[in-house]
């Protein structure tokens, strides 16, 4: 049995759904897990001792990863290189397979490449277009990034991209990892 720390930042929900998806499943494989946003983390401080594997996770927003996300990990990165790690991203990009890996999306490579927490093993997810629950702004800039990619830019679209059978099947993967 692993004790697990599923981490996660999000600015609209899906990465929160995601991470508890991860949780589910670890837990379902008949493991201790904790589900945390990074600000709870912050805020609160974690027991690090707990744990074995480390899964944490953020959206692009703004061709970024928040500062928030980064900061924590970072700050912590010498206690996360001691244990077993993954990284994962979620984005709309990542919603075709060429951009749907580490290598592949430009988010995610950037960040393994400059980011000073060096993640021990990363993933992809592709994330939701959601624009009724979108500001203005929010929605014309990713209006402008489907346009770009041949998405939808209705503004009264909602659509999930992420393939929830390779959340699970991520979550088993990351229980197989070693420090
Ligand atoms: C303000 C904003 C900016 C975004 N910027 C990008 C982007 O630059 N590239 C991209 O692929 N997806 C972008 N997205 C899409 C998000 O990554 C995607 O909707 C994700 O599911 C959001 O997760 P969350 O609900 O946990 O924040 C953006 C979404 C929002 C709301």
């Amino acid at each position: 049995m692993k004790s697990v720390l599923v981490l996660y930042y999000s600015h609209g929900g899906h990465t929160a759904r995601i991470a508890r998806r991860i949780w589910e499943t670890v837990i379902a494989e008949g493991n201790q897990a904790d589900l945390m946003s990074v600000v709870e983390a912050d805020r609160e401080g974690i027991d690090w001792n707990k744990y074995d594997l480390v899964i944490a996770g953020a959206p692009v927003i703004y061709g970024k990863f928040h500062k928030s996300f980064r900061a924590f990990v970072n700050k912590f990165k010498s206690v996360l290189d001691a244990k077993a790690n993954s990284f994962f991203s979620v984005s709309v990009v990542a919603r075709t397979p060429a951009k749907c890996t580490p290598e592949g999306n430009v988010y995610t490579r950037k960040f393994l490449e400059t980011n000073p927490w060096k993640p021990k093993d990363a993933h992809c997810f592709a994330g939701k277009v959601d624009y009724p629950n979108w500001n203005w702004y929010e929605t014309a800039a990713i209006q402008m990034i489907m346009k770009m990619t041949k998405g939808p830019t209705d503004a009264t679209a909602i659509v999930d991209y992420t393939d929830w059978e390779d959340v699970k099947a991520y979550a088993r993967h990351c229980l197989t990892l070693n420090a």
